[in-house]
């Protein structure tokens, strides 16, 4: 019955679909911004240090944990100690949350690549001034767009593992580096590009000094979420990877190729920014209101066209390859409990319900007009509103709310639990032995044995707080 959970075809496709959940949103929004308004060169360097730390351990336990037991989130717990199956449980729960308000912003996306698709073929209706404003109070638009993005996922994860998550990302992200570079290259050569370039990395001493603990938690919380960690994704990608498959390594591989996009997303993001005079911003205003302007008015014309249908699109491919990895985790929750009975996996069906779940679920995010409400033309309001909470990040819109208790709550929390679980219940031997099992020595292992029972606890602690201040505060 086990191999009737799949597997990955190639460790190359393994590669290219975890670091496909990495790169993402988080990766084109969040960093470059980030980086900038927290100091650069200085956050770029705390950043690091927390990636090769923290990052590369949970994602090494996450591996490891998914491939000992081949199963994905919930499963994996239960079968290291059946108490502990909440954590899992916690993680799926992510999965939900994400999943929808990600397919929201996905169908933007997908919606802003089209535009610029039409006016290349001299359609008209897609212009800068108000574009995005309007659309997101089209209701029938984003719902429309939201199910198409779902549909997207729903087909390729009903594909299996290797014929369809692998399959997708071993053509996807290649193109996908292929298009940043192009982007990337375009960019430079504007001018006034070079100051995007010194917001992105200048170092800013004087912020790590004055302001350690915001520079800390600001790259701890980015670097965490951009790694698709703490809600058993990289557990359950983990599960389907060959036991002679290098874990140690792969699980250096994955946050470099990750930090690295990341970087390159900033030079893509932030210059074009520059030349063009147009607010860095954070969120989707950066997105969908300043790049399109870069697009539409700076570049302007067929060219302008070309790029900006080029830009969204490798957006666009980030956003697919990291929610088809949400809706797995979902999905592997209900396959791994038909497997233990002794069913077949019925995966295609297994993948519409929970699609169609998470659809239900993501649904206020589409239709709160990202928090503009009933008053601004959406069909609904906003959790402040809805509950009469007082107005805070958290309560905002039903997106931000959602972010909130996911990426906010479970996520660190899971994080940590893994962590100390490993550290301190299962033992980190569990983890040496995972990894010596592909025939390699393990050779880091009191270091990572450190890193479990300390270093991380720790750093997830300091997260949980920041992000639980910072969407409340
Ligand atoms: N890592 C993705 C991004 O940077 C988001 C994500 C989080 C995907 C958790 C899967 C799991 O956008």
């Amino acid at each position: 019955m086990e191999n009737n959970r799949g597997q990955w075809g190639s460790n190359f496709g393994f590669i290219m679909a975890a670091v496909g959940s990495a790169v993402g949103l988080g990766n084109i929004w969040g960093f470059p911004y980030k980086c900038g308004a927290t100091g650069g060169g200085a956050f770029l360097l705390v950043y690091l240090i927390l990636a090769a730390v923290v990052g590369v351990t949970v994602m090494l336990g996450e591996l490891a944990i998914g491939r000992k037991t081949g199963r994905g989130a919930v499963g994996a717990y239960a079968s290291l100690a059946k108490k502990y199956s909440w954590v899992g449980y916690m993680g799926v729960a992510s999965g939900f949350l994400i999943v929808g308000f990600y397919s929201v912003l996905g169908g933007m996306v997908l919606r802003y690549t089209l535009g610029f698709l039409i006016n290349l073929f001299g359609g008209t209706g897609f212009g800068v001034d108000g574009f995005f404003g309007s659309w997101i109070a089209n209701m029938p638009g984003m719902v429309g767009f939201y199910a198409i993005f779902m549909l997207i996922n729903i087909v390729i994860v009903m594909g299996g593992v290797s014929g369809g998550i692998e399959k997708f990302s071993k053509i996807a992200m290649p193109c996908l580096a292929a298009i940043m570079v192009i982007v990337i290259v375009f960019v430079a050569c504007q001018p006034g590009a070079g100051e995007g370039y010194k917001f992105l990395f200048v170092p800013d001493f004087g912020v790590l000094a004055s302001d350690f603990f915001n520079v800390l938690k600001t790259a701890a919380g980015q670097m965490f979420f951009s790694l698709s960690l703490g809600m058993g994704c990289m557990i359950t990608y983990g599960s389907y990877l060959a036991k002679k498959e290098d874990l140690a390594s792969n699980s250096i591989i994955i946050p470099v190729a990750d930090t690295i996009v990341a970087l390159m997303a900033g030079m893509a993001v932030m210059p074009a920014c520059a030349a063009y005079g147009l607010e860095y911003g954070a969120g989707p205003g950066l997105l969908f209101n300043s790049m399109q302007t870069v697009f539409l008015q700076g570049m302007g014309g067929t060219i302008g066209n070309i790029m900006g249908f080029l830009f969204y699109f490798l957006v666009l491919i980030a956003a697919i390859t990291s929610s088809i990895s949400l809706l797995e985790v979902c999905c592997a929750f209900l396959i791994d409990k038909r497997i233990d009975k002794g069913q077949e996996p019925a995966r295609k069906k297994m993948t519409i319900i929970m699609a169609v779940i998470a659809f239900i679920v993501g649904l206020p995010t589409a239709l709160d007009g990202l928090g503009t409400n009933v008053a601004g033309g959406a069909w609904m309001n906003n959790p402040a509103v809805m509950f009469n909470l007082p107005v805070m990040a958290a309560t905002a819109d039903w997106l931000d709310f959602y972010d909130f208790l996911a990426e906010g709550v479970l996520m660190p929390l899971g994080a940590m639990i893994m962590s100390i679980l490993i550290g301190w219940v299962f033992g980190t031997k569990m983890i040496a032995e995972e990894c010596e099992a592909s025939g390699k020595p393990f050779k880091a292992y009191k270091y990572f044995d450190v890193c479990f029972k300390y270093i991380v606890p720790v750093i997830m602690a300091i997260v949980l707080y920041a992000q639980v201040t910072s969407f409340i505060g």
